[in-house]
């Protein structure tokens, strides 16, 4: 997809699914998120779509915003059944509990990339699909990075190029005990005030919850190296490095360079976007890198590059 690589599957099929989880060593408390061709196929796939939602699709669909919502259960109207209720389009089979991980909430996108929204177009069916890492991994971000993670372990990597946002979804729930509000539960490649533009109440769920959001463990997109996060790399830094071998990750090119190993700069001029798209492929390089330490300098804390900061610092989190 636009954000990272996905492991799909039917998401109806339920062994299939149960192939990713292991494949992934991904816990089965972590739901997936469904990827669907248009919001239409959404729609058939939740219980109800508030207004939010729609509003919410209308400004970000297609694109990397995952609308979680509670689930249907059982399919509500027999499928191919004539109807006279024109606003609400019929109900499919639910997901399997599986892929939810047994929650009453399905989380919904509609990928922005070519390539996979001809794929679920083509497969005429909704595709469960997390990164395709092993869980709590760097993400991938393009194909070479999903053959040399799970290569003979899956059927097949469809290359589509490297991906243009390079970070994943931000997952929104609609499910919070205030009707209106948006509940942030993941930060992502759609930027928090790019949201705010639209909702009238915003909520950012604490990470902790694990009911709210199961898959926001403390420590994910992490380096096997070690990786520590400072607000500026600067001379004392450079002075505490001695014999270790030091790789720094930072936005722009930092002014002390010769005390480190290799240097991965994000973007030279500075640009978040650019930065989030160069994100993982970086993080990947300097764990390549038979590196002591990775040095990360944390971003400018607004746009995207709040969302970085967030899995730098989970990155960071020892074992
Ligand atoms: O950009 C993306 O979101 C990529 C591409 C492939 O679409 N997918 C992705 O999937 O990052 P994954 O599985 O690595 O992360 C999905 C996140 C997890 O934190 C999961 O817990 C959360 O979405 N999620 C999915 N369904 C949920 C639900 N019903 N309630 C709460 N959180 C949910
Ligand atoms: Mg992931």
């Amino acid at each position: 997809t636009e954000t990272v690589y996905g492991l799909g599957t039917n998401a109806h099929d339920a062994s299939a699914v149960a192939r990713i989880f292991e494949v992934k060593a991904r816990p089965h408390f972590n739901p997936m998120i469904v990827h669907v061709a248009q919001t239409e196929m959404a729609r058939r796939l939740v219980a109800s779509w508030p207004p939010m939602a729609q509003k919410l699709a209308d400004e970000f669909w297609p694109g990397p915003l995952t609308i979680v919502l509670p689930t249907r259960r059982e399919v509500e109207r027999p499928v191919g059944q004539a109807t006279q209720d024109c606003g609400q389009p019929e109900a499919i089979e639910p997901v399997p509990d599986i892929v939810t991980a047994g929650l009453k909430t399905v989380g919904v996108r509609v990928p922005a990339h070519p390539v996979a929204r001809r794929l679920i177009e083509l497969a005429g069916v909704p595709i469960a699909a997390p990164s395709a890492n092993h869980f709590g991994s760097v993400s991938p971000t393009c194909a070479e990075h999903v053959r040399s993670d799970l290569g003979n372990q899956i059927d097949l990597v469809v290359d589509g190029g490297p991906c243009k946002s390079g970070l994943e979804s931000t997952v929104v729930s609609l499910s919070g005990s205030v009707k209106s509000a948006v509940v942030i539960l993941r930060l992502g490649a759609t930027p928090l005030e790019a949201i705010e533009r639209v909702a009238d109440r915003i909520e950012v769920a604490s990470s902790n919850d694990p009911v709210l959001a199961p898959g926001m463990l403390p420590r994910h997109y992490a380096p096997r190296t070690r990786l520590r996060v400072v607000d500026r790399i600067t001379e004392p830094l450079v002075q505490m490095a001695g014999p270790l071998r030091i790789g720094v990750l930072s936005l722009s090119r930092p002014t002390a360079t010769e005390a480190f190993e290799c240097i991965e700069v994000l973007s030279q001029e500075g640009d978040l976007l650019e930065a989030a798209a160069n994100f993982f492929a970086s993080v990947r390089r300097l764990d390549k890198a038979g590196l002591d330490l990775i040095l990360a300098e944390r971003l400018p804390d607004h746009g995207l590059g709040r969302a970085i900061n967030d899995r730098l610092r989970r990155a960071s989190l020892p074992v």
